[in-house]
């Protein structure tokens, strides 16, 4: 095995540090901008769709109970929280299609609230595991990034069962707008469906991205700066008067005729090398001449 040079000891050293800190720092600041994208989407869904819920409850406490004595000859839909809730989403979110609420359902009263296989699996999830109150994450869809918040509807108002129990106890009105093969046999206590809220994160990504090119590109920059600076007044200082120093104390130990340059420039302790192996060469010829004297 060959032993390094100082030269190649120092450029591996430095390109390792570079390589771990280039690797920590770049993939740190990752996961903490990914981490503050997440959670600013994440706070954006949970106030609308706190909104959604004040909607609901909204209409199940006032407009249900009064809308329902006029015994007019039409059902009126606006009595409806989860139609309520959808209408209030679609006008606050108009004009962006990443923005949307749904109230998907196994068994829907609405064909158009019919769960999706996403919010199939979803609902699966709530119902395999009670503890279970909210799904997190994030969804491509139509070359759109998506956050999604997902919460169980859970039947837990005996208001809700009087239309969601069967077609004879529901409103006529409802039965003959909707049908009575649909959105019934629900009871209290069941995960019926799921309420799922999206919103855009494309644009949080986007940043994050050009965010860490931008970190990554800095690092870079101040790395080679560093690099080549460390490399050039190490090589300076140490690295090439260490060379001839050596070369030179090499070479002096070998034969005591030839006088090899001794370097005078560097840093501070290899000039002071430089002198004491001066002066060892001098005591040192000394020395042989005072013996080859005695000789003569
Ligand atoms: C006045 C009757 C009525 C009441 C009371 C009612 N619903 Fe509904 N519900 C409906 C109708 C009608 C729809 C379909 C609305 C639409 O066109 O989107 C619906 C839709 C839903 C949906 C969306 C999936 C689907 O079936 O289309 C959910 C979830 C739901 N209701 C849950 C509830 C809950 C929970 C309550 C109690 C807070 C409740 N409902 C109270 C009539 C009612």
């Amino acid at each position: 095995m060959t032993v390094p040079t100082i030269r190649g000891i120092i450029r591996r050293n430095l390109l390792i540090i570079f390589l771990i800190a280039l690797f920590v720092g770049g993939g740190g600041f990752y996961v903490l901008l990914e981490h503050a994208a997440m959670q600013n989407a994440g706070q954006q869904a949970e106030l609308m769709l706190s909104s959604a819920l004040a909607v609901r409850g909204y209409t199940t406490q006032h407009i249900l109970p009064n809308i329902a004595r006029l015994h007019d000859a039409v059902f009126h839909e606006e009595t409806v929280p989860a139609f309520a809730a959808q209408t209030v989403f679609r006008s606050v979110s108009a004009g962006d299609a990443a923005y949307t609420y749904r109230e998907a359902a196994l068994n829907p009263t609405s064909n158009a609230d019919r769960a999706g296989p996403f919010e199939v699996d979803l609902i699966r999830q709530f119902r395999n595991d009670a503890g279970l109150k909210e799904i997190r994450g994030t969804l491509d869809q139509g070359g759109q990034r998506l956050f999604y918040l997902a919460r169980p509807i859970q039947i837990k108002d005996e208001k809700c069962i009087v239309c969601h129990d069967t077609p004879q106890r529901a409103p006529k009105l409802m039965v003959a707008k909707y049908g009575p093969n649909n959105g019934f046999g629900w009871h209290m206590g069941e995960i019926v469906g799921v309420q799922l809220l999206t919103v855009p994160v494309t644009q949080q990504f986007r940043s994050t991205l050009e965010l860490e090119s931008l970190l990554i590109g800095g690092l870079t920059l101040i790395f080679a700066l560093a690099y080549f600076g460390l490399t050039a007044s190490l090589e300076a200082t140490v690295a090439t008067p260490l060379t001839s120093l050596a070369h030179a104390a090499d070479q002096a130990s070998r034969s005591t005729s030839s006088a090899p340059e001794l370097p005078t420039s560097g840093a501070r302790e290899i000039r002071t090398l430089a002198e004491s192996i001066q002066r060892l060469r001098v005591s040192l010829a000394k020395a042989l001449a005072q013996i080859g004297g005695k000789h003569d």
